[in-house]
């Protein structure tokens, strides 16, 4: 019987990382897995102590708004702990039916679907869309969740270089010559740089080379546009972007995620969608609180509610214009995303690996860094 002399174990005992991570625990320097001991607001108690909370994608404040909590308990107190299903079989309730219906009206799109995590939301929706004979077309600096989509649906991979509309135009040339459909996937807010892509020239592109595109909102979801719809509504192309994925782990503070476009390709998504028919439906507390914040946030974004009951609001403008980070200080006073990079320590090893899949060595070294 032949026997492998290879154990598949042996690279998590010779690994960089988990070597730096034993040395650094060994000086008991590791800025990493600190245990919380209170709500996330925007001073928490961790290991004993009070600590300013930089890190946090609690955008609105709203994990600590009474609404949300009230709504997590109503769903807890109806639903229970756990629907134990997928949403398939019976892990969907009205509290779904109501998220979809009422995203899709956020978002000004014919419909919606509600994923279990955001992550989910990009893999499931990627991995199903696009197959092994087409083309997908991403920014460099896009969340290591939309690469895993991307590489799970074997589509073929051109990324181009952070924002650079040059770059883009190129991959759309080649990829036009692929012979396959064409997407690109662009973040509304980049997560680790801070800042926002140049959305009606990339609009313009795919239209002038007919690829199809595809924004994922997590970070301007609830903060920027004058409804708080994310990117695409502060840029004016809302008609102009084909798909728009969001989650719930930021700005509505809680737990899961959204896809939002044309209704086909939503109920596709519904019957299709490995990442959405094989796991279990959000706890129904999740659920609860998502559908609480969502109508919260709306109210701040419409300017119903007083400005200083929204940390995030603009005193320039009188609107939820915003720096898309969690403020000490009862308002923001910004009214463009902020350029600061944000959470970059806690990101850095998705942001790599990304890097490492998509570029070659040369574009690599070419790259001017963006800090
Ligand atoms: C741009 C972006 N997309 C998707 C996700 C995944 O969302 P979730 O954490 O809700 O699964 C994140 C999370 O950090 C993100 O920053």
């Amino acid at each position: 019987m032949p026997e492998t002399s290879i154990d598949v174990f042996a690279k998590a005992r010779d690994n960089e990382r988990v070597a730096l991570l034993r040395a650094a625990r060994e000086a008991d320097i590791v800025p990493y897995f600190r245990t919380v001991e209170g709500p996330a607001r925007p001073v928490v108690e961790m290991e004993g102590a009070a600590r300013i909370m930089l890190g946090s994608n609690n955008y609105l404040g709203l994990t600590g708004d009474e609404r949300v909590i009230q709504g997590a308990r109503d769903a807890l107190e109806r639903y229970g702990t756990g629907l134990t299903g997928s949403r398939l079989l019976n892990g969907t309730t009205a509290l779904h039916l109501e998220l979809e219906e009422e995203i899709a009206d956020w978002q000004g799109t014919e419909d919606a679907i509600v994923f279990t995590t955001g992550h989910q939301a990009n893999v499931g929706t990627l991995g199903t869309i696009l197959g092994p004979t087409d083309t997908v077309v991403a920014d460099s600096g896009d969340h290591a969740s939309i690469l895993d989509g991307c590489l799970l649906s074997r589509a073929k991979l051109r990324a181009f270089r952070h924002n650079r509309m040059d770059k883009l135009e190129r991959m759309l040339e080649r990829a036009a010559n692929d012979g396959g459909g064409v997407l690109v996937v662009v973040d509304g807010v980049f997560s680790m740089e801070g800042d926002v892509p140049p959305l009606p020239e990339i609009c313009d592109l795919c239209e002038r080379f007919g690829a199809r595109l595809m924004v994922d909102e997590a970070h301007g979801a609830g903060v920027l546009g004058v409804r708080g719809a994310g990117a695409a509504e502060h840029f004016g192309v809302e008609d102009r972007v084909d798909l728009r994925m969001g989650t719930f782990s930021k700005s509505l503070a809680s737990c899961g995620g959204f896809v939002a476009g044309p209704a086909d390709v939503i109920e596709f998504l519904r019957v299709q969608s490995r990442a959405f028919l094989f796991t279990a439906s959000a706890v129904p507390a999740a659920d609860g609180a998502t559908a609480s914040s969502s109508a919260a946030s709306r109210s701040c974004a419409t300017a119903t509610s007083s400005p200083r009951s929204c940390p995030f609001w603009s005193r320039t403008t009188g609107r939820p214009g915003c720096c898309g980070r969690p403020s000490t200080t009862p308002a923001c006073s910004s009214t463009q995303p902020c350029t600061r990079p944000s959470r970059r320590a806690a990101r850095c090893c998705a942001r790599a690996s990304w890097r490492r899949t998509t570029r070659p060595r040369s574009s690599v070294r070419s790259t001017p860094s963006p800090r």
